[in-house]
C-alpha cells in the first residue's frame, strides 16, 4: 500500500494517493454514481489584443498577402476547427477593462485608435472589433466568450453591447447593428463581467467588485438568448479563498452563473525561466505550479459547496497556462514564448485536473491561442507552426462532453530534494457512442512508469492510442522545424482479460480511445 504524502480525493470516489517503491501502478476506474459530464467549454481558448494574438495572429487584414476570411488568416483558421474549440474568450484579460466596444464597429476608416496601455504601449486602429470576432466565432463554429468593461466603461456601455449582439427586433442597438451590416443578432451567451477586479480590472476589494457586478448584471438584458445569458463574476487569482468567499456570500446566485479563477504555470514573477533554456529544477518547479491547479480548484470548489451545496454556480478557470520570459529579442510586453515538452505536460496534466473536477469546473480558457503565453499556434508571417500544447489539446479532445470515469490509483513519485509530485496524472471518460477514453501524462524527467488498468466489466475490446513524446524537455516545433514533435500512433500496449498494460516514457502524454 502506498504512503499518503500528497493526494487529493473528491467525492468518495476520485482519489490520487502518492505511492513509493511500487513498480508498476494499478489503476481502477468506475462509472460513478453521479455521471458528471466533462463540459465541452473546459477546452476553451482565449485571444486577448495583446502582442501578436489579433493583430499580426489572427488578424491580418484583408490586404494581406497571407490567405484570409475577411482579414482572419485561413491556416489558423482551419488548424482551430481541427480542435474543435468550443469557445473563444476576447478582448481580454486587463485589455478588456479599457476596451471600448463602440469604438471598434462601422467602416474601419472612421473608427478611433486605442493604445494598449497594458500591453507594450502600442496603438490599435480597432479594425478587429465586435463583428470581426463574431464573424470569427462563425467561422470557427465556436462560441464566443465576450469580457466586458467594468474597470473603465459603464453599466450602459454594457448593457448596449448585450443589445447590439443579441436583440432581435427594433431597438437602437439591434438598429446599429443592422446598419453596420449585420441584420440578424449573433446570440452571445457568455459574458464576463470585468476581469481580474482585484487587479488590473480596477485593483477592487472583492466586497466592492460585489456590489458593482450586481448593478452591472441588472442591467444586462437576456433578451434574444433563449436560457438567458450567463454571467460570469471576474474571479479570484490563485490562492485568494475570501474573494471567492465573498462573491460567492454578497452576489444573489440567481443573478450569477459562475465565478472565475485565474491561475498560471509561472515559477516565480520576478524569476520565470526561459521557455526554451531550463533546467530540470525549473521543470520540477513549474509542474509544482501545476500541480497547485488541482489544491486550488478543490478549496475554491470547498468554499462554493458551503453556500451553493446543489452545485449551481460553476467555478470558470478562465485564465490558465505557462507563463515564461519572452523570447530573446521579442517586446517584454508582447509575452511572446515558446512552447516544449514541458508546456505539453503542463497541458495534458491540467486538462485532467480539469476532467476530474468536471462537477465544478464547467469551463477553462487557455492563456492564449496565438503567439502568446502558453499558445497552440505561433506564426511569423506567412508562416504558421503548431506547438505541442496544440497536439495535447487535440489528443483530450475526445473528452468532450463525455461522462467522467473517475479514476482511482496510488501515484508514484517524482522527486526533487526534499520535494515530491505525482509522476502520473490521469483521466478517463465514455463517450455517447459509447467509446471509452484515457489520458495519462507522465511528467517524470527521467523514469518511464509502468502502469495496469483494471478495465473489467467496461466491455472494451481494443484501443487506438496515440503518444505524443520527445528525447529532451526543451524540445519543440520551429518555423525550420515545424513538425519536430508531433503525436504517433501508439501500439505498445496489451489489453489481456480486462487488463490494460504499458508503459509511459519520461515525460510523455498517451491518450487511448476504445474501438
Ligand atoms: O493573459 C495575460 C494577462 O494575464 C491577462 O491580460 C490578465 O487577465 C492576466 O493577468
Amino acid at each position: 500500500m502506498g504512503i499518503r504524502k500528497w493526494g487529493y480525493t473528491l467525492g468518495a470516489t476520485l482519489s490520487i494517493l502518492m505511492a513509493s517503491g511500487q513498480e508498476t501502478t494499478r489503476i481502477t476506474l468506475s462509472d460513478g454514481p453521479g455521471k458528471t459530464v466533462i463540459s465541452r467549454h473546459i477546452y476553451g481558448h482565449f485571444a486577448e489584443h495583446l502582442g501578436r494574438c489579433i493583430y499580426g495572429g489572427f488578424y491580418v487584414g484583408e490586404q494581406s498577402p497571407i490567405p484570409n476570411t475577411a482579414g482572419v488568416r485561413n491556416d489558423i483558421v482551419q488548424a482551430l476547427r481541427d480542435l474543435d474549440i468550443p469557445n473563444l474568450r476576447w478582448p481580454g484579460g486587463c485589455f478588456a477593462d479599457t476596451y471600448h466596444w463602440k469604438d471598434g464597429i462601422g467602416p474601419k476608416a472612421g473608427r478611433p485608435t486605442i493604445v494598449n496601455t497594458w500591453w507594450g504601449g502600442v496603438t490599435e486602429d480597432n479594425s478587429f472589433g465586435t463583428h470581426e470576432f463574431l464573424n470569427l466565432c462563425e467561422l470557427l463554429e465556436t462560441e464566443p466568450y465576450i469580457s466586458g468593461n467594468v474597470g473603465s466603461g459603464t453599466v450602459q456601455e454594457l448593457a448596449d453591447w448585450v443589445q447590439y449582439t443579441n436583440f432581435n427586433g427594433t431597438s437602437p442597438m439591434s438598429d446599429l447593428r443592422a446598419k453596420n451590416g449585420r441584420e440578424t443578432p449573433w446570440g452571445v451567451k457568455y459574458w464576463g463581467i470585468g476581469n481580474e477586479a482585484w487587479g488590473c480590472g480596477g485593483h477592487m476589494r472583492p466586497e466592492y467588485y460585489a456590489d458593482i457586478y450586481r448593478q452591472y448584471a441588472t442591467f444586462m438584458s437576456d433578451a434574444g438568448m433563449e436560457g438567458g445569458i450567463y454571467k460570469i463574476a471576474s474571479g479570484a487569482s490563485d490562492a485568494d479563498y475570501n474573494w471567492t468567499e465573498v462573491l460567492m456570500r454578497d452576489i444573489p446566485h440567481r443573478m450569477l452563473n459562475a465565478v472565475a479563477l485565474h491561475h498560471y504555470s509561472v515559477i516565480d514573477w520576478s524569476a520565470k525561466s526561459s521557455s526554451t533554456r531550463f533546467t530540470e529544477t525549473d521543470y520540477f518547479k513549474t509542474m509544482q505550479k501545476s500541480w497547485l491547479m488541482d489544491e486550488l480548484i478543490r478549496e475554491h470548489s470547498a468554499i462554493m459547496d458551503r453556500y451553493d451545496p446543489e452545485g449551481k454556480v460553476d467555478l470558470i478557470v478562465d485564465e490558465w497556462g505557462g507563463w515564461y520570459d519572452v523570447v530573446d529579442g521579442t517586446n517584454p510586453g508582447f509575452l511572446f514564448q515558446q512552447n516544449t515538452m514541458r508546456d505539453a505536460m503542463i497541458a495534458g496534466m491540467v486538462l485532467n485536473i480539469f476532467n476530474n473536477h468536471a462537477r465544478r469546473v464547467k469551463m477553462a480558457n487557455l492563456a492564449q491561442t496565438v503567439n502568446v503565453l502558453q499558445a497552440v499556434i505561433l506564426t511569423e508571417e506567412e508562416k504558421m507552426l503548431l506547438t505541442p500544447t496544440y497536439h495535447v489539446m487535440r489528443m483530450y479532445k475526445v473528452h468532450q462532453d463525455a461522462t467522467l470515469l473517475p479514476v482511482e490509483f496510488d501515484a508514484p513519485s517524482y522527486s526533487m530534494g526534499e520535494e515530491s509530485l505525482p509522476a502520473l496524472s490521469v483521466s478517463a471518460s465514455r463517450s455517447e457512442n459509447g467509446a471509452m477514453s484515457l489520458s495519462l501524462v507522465n511528467i517524470h524527467a527521467s523514469e518511464a512508469q509502468k502502469v495496469e488498468i483494471d478495465l473489467s466489466g467496461q466491455g472494451v475490446s481494443g484501443f487506438t492510442a496515440e503518444i505524443l513524446s520527445s528525447d529532451n524537455l526543451q524540445d519543440h516545433n520551429t518555423f525550420e522545424d515545424p513538425e519536430n514533435i508531433k503525436p504517433k500512433a501508439f501500439t505498445d500496449f496489451k489489453l489481456q482479460n480486462g487488463v490494460l498494460r504499458m508503459e509511459l516514457p519520461p515525460f510523455s502524454v498517451i491518450v487511448l480511445t476504445s474501438e
